[in-house]
């Protein structure tokens, strides 16, 4: 009996001392947000006054902190929630800033922005009750036409480093296939059906095991945060209500690019990370259908796209910043 009652005590105490470990996991989102803050104040300080290694430096630091959130992913479920939210930072901030601004134009306007995450996060969850394998084939399923709308979509950005005239063209020359009354909504459709069944299957697999496996899940829920300030930062607040031109000057922050103010310095880890997540993300998906096929190229497969990536994002960046069509304004 005596000891029945030291078994149950010592139980209690380690679910109390896990539960409170669990919670102390979220420090670490907390502490990252508040160095992460200072990285971008870094960025703007080192561009107004010293320019040059030292700018890259804070660029590579703001960039690279909300991605220490994988190293904790593996400890216990409460560190991958708190390692997940670690890596949506740059796009939390951002969407939180969407949304103030949105805010200020009216109720309507506000509950249709308020609405894309509750639905995406909320559906999500609800859906992660259906089975595993309807999931997978509707995000498959709508992951090629998105696929293949990003792929054009980051490749007109790269115009921009030719010269602003350039990226005009082809971003027109786009507009005309996904900007008509037919492929819009659909393209707006597939995204929600990409983001509801890849939230639904990132809950599902929260038992998921593996760095690799853990990669696929954080940059898909990079995505689905950037999208919904993304989309309602383009469709919402640039078009509909400020009835502005979002060109690639709409996405610089103006004619200065990304590193002349406080406001779009922000943006700088946010759209770095988007291209890197979409690379990281498909070069994930390749690997495992690779895997499933026998095939011996799929690791390298996988290194080839992300490294690609990498090098597309750092292009981006660089158009964004001024280098290329911005610095000379044609
Ligand atoms: C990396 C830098 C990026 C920049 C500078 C950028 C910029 C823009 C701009 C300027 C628009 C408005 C397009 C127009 O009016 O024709 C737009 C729309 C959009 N972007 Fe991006 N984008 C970036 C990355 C991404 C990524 C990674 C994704 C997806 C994973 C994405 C998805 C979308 C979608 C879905 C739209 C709405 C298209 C529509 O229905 O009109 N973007 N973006």
């Amino acid at each position: 009996m005596g000891a029945t009652l030291t078994a149950t005590s010592n139980l209690s105490r380690t679910k109390a001392e896990t539960g409170i470990r669990g919670v102390l996991w979220f420090l670490y989102p907390l502490c990252v947000f508040l160095i992460y803050k200072q990285a971008l104040h870094a960025i703007s300080y080192t561009a107004a006054n010293d320019g040059g290694p030292l700018v890259v430096l804070a660029m590579a630091a703001a960039i690279g902190l909300p991605l220490t959130g994988l190293a904790i992913m593996h400890w216990s479920l409460p560190a991958a929630f708190a390692g997940y939210l670690t890596i949506v930072i740059p796009p939390l901030i951002t969407a939180t800033g969407g949304l103030i601004h949105v805010g200020t134009q009216g109720g309507y306007w506000t509950m249709l922005a308020v609405s894309v995450p509750v639905v995406v996060f909320g559906g999500g969850l609800a859906m992660s009750m259906s089975p595993g394998r309807v999931l997978l084939k509707a995000h498959r399923a709508t992951a090629l036409l998105l696929g293949v709308f990003v792929l054009a979509h980051l490749t007109n950005h790269l115009f921009a480093l030719h010269s602003l005239a350039a990226h005009r063209a082809v971003q027109d020359a786009l507009r005309v296939i996904y900007r008509n009354s037919i492929v819009e909504p659909l393209l707006v459709a597939v995204l929600i059906a990409q983001a509801l069944s890849g939230v639904a299957l990132a809950w599902r697999g929260r038992y998921r095991q593996g760095f690799l496996n853990h990669v696929q899940a954080a940059s898909g829920l990079f995505i689905t945060v950037f999208l919904c300030s993304h989309v309602t930062a383009t469709l919402v607040s640039g078009r509909a209500l400020s009835h502005t031109e979002t060109d690639f000057l709409f996405a610089s922050g103006g004619p200065a690019g990304l590193l002349h103010s406080r406001g779009a310095v922000t943006l700088i880890p946010y759209y770095f990370l988007a291209s890197v997540a979409f690379f990281t993300h498909a070069g994930g998906a390749m690997r495992r259908n690779l895997l499933r096929k026998r095939s011996p190229l799929a690791n390298r497969v996988n290194a080839g796209v992300f490294a690609l990536g990498v090098a597309v994002s750092i292009l981006i960046l660089a158009a964004l910043c001024g280098i290329g069509g911005l610095s000379r304004g044609i």
